[in-house]
């Protein structure tokens, strides 16, 4: 029986996973698909949820997309068995020998970096591999020409219009408490159920209270943002550092009295303020004790210079959010999505333009940055 091996994280899985196997089930004339959820060690996991329930997921998730669906846990039994490694050139002989006629499913953003695999002239001995062309990734016959000159093997493309779903952004909806678009409701009921969402519910409630409608909206908009810039580049940034920042940047907008607090006195009664009361709440009302994260709440309206990675992407999140609709933030938008550095730099230009032409002051720190990132 010829069957499809589709291995991912899966974290959570999503309608787009769904559609990719159906259309490869149909192109491939496949009759099953085995499904390999990615284990990864705990202490190595930035991950969102548990192999165990991202196991199930999955189960719930390719449900009937052919009649033969199977998960294959044998990631984690490996891990379990005191492997370190779950190579590809590892565990498809395994599969191979379990399921017969195998097919590799992969994505063409996998095809890119398929050369720096481990033992890619082993993988490609074991069986064909399909190759989703996705967009962004177009070059994929050519790519698929200069592997087969380098390995040998059977490389498949598969053309599927496929959209652009990010687990990273459908983790944000989920955190933010609300249902994504991008997930079959028995994922969803799954997730709500068994409450692996909520662990910042406590902190939306709270900041509902602190904010109007409005901001609050402006909120999980810059979280949105700060999550598919964090992903689409690869920065690397810690998924929760950057959701509890984005989330909190704002916090202290609304509520400018100074409890006693200790921020900068030339900041006081300015636009300004709201950072450095946003860094100073966020620890007392919020319980925060990350410095990367206050430190990013800290900068997030004046920047500065030497920023972190995390100071800038909120910096940049928070001016290019997907609220903004007014001119020129799309434009700016569009520069951040094609280069983060960039669009970190066309939003500092933009603001400090801004004040300038308004006549406003301009406060130190931003004066700084721009020496910095701008001369
Ligand atoms: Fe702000
Ligand atoms: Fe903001």
């Amino acid at each position: 029986m010829k069957t499809i091996v589709f291995g991912g994280a899966f974290d959570p899985p999503h309608l787009e996973h769904r559609r990719l196997t159906s259309f490869c089930c149909k192109a491939l004339g496949a009759e099953r698909i085995v499904i390999v959820p990615t284990y990864l060690p705990p202490h190595k996991s930035g991950g969102f949820l548990s192999f165990e329930h991202r196991a199930r997921l999955v189960e719930l998730a390719f449900e009937g997309v052919v009649d033969n669906v199977v998960v294959d846990t044998i990631e984690y039994d490996r891990a379990n068995e005191g492997y370190e490694h779950n190579y590809s050139s590892d565990v498809l002989p395994l599969l191979k020998a379990k399921y017969g006629d195998i097919v590799y499913l992969i994505g063409g953003d996998s095809l890119e970096y398929f050369d720096t695999w481990h033992k890619p002239e082993e993988i490609v001995k074991v069986c064909p591999i399909a190759v989703v062309g996705r967009k962004g990734y177009d070059d994929i016959a050519g790519k698929i020409a200069c592997l087969k000159s380098k390995f040998g093997g059977e490389f498949i493309p598969i053309d599927f219009e496929g959209r652009a779903v990010a687990s990273s952004t459908i983790k944000a909806q989920l955190l933010l408490g609300n249902k994504p678009e991008d997930i079959s409701q028995n994922v969803y009921e799954y997730i709500i159920a068994n409450r692996l969402a909520d662990k910042y519910t406590p902190w939306l409630e709270k900041l509902k209270s602190y904010q109007s409608a409005e901001l609050y909206n402006h909120t999980e908009n810059v979280v949105l943002r700060a999550v598919h810039l964090n992903s689409v580049h690869n920065l690397k940034q810690n998924y929760n550092k950057v959701f509890e920042s984005a989330l909190l940047h704002d916090n202290a907008k609304e509520r400018p009295s100074l409890d006693g607090l200790n921020i900068p006195d030339d900041s006081i009664g300015t636009p300004v303020m709201h950072q450095f009361l946003g860094a100073e709440k966020a620890i007392r009302d919020f319980g925060v004790t990350d410095k990367d994260v206050f430190d990013a709440i800290r900068v997030h309206t004046t920047a500065c210079k030497d920023m972190s990675i995390l100071q800038k992407l909120i910096y940049t999140a928070d001016s290019t959010s997907y609220d903004r609709q007014y001119h020129p933030i799309p434009d700016l938008r569009m520069i951040g999505d094609e280069d983060f550095d960039e669009g970190f730099k066309a939003v500092l230009k933009f603001t400090y333009d801004k004040l300038v032409k308004k006549g406003n002051p301009i406060y130190p720190l931003t004066l700084e940055a721009v020496e910095h990132y701008l001369k």
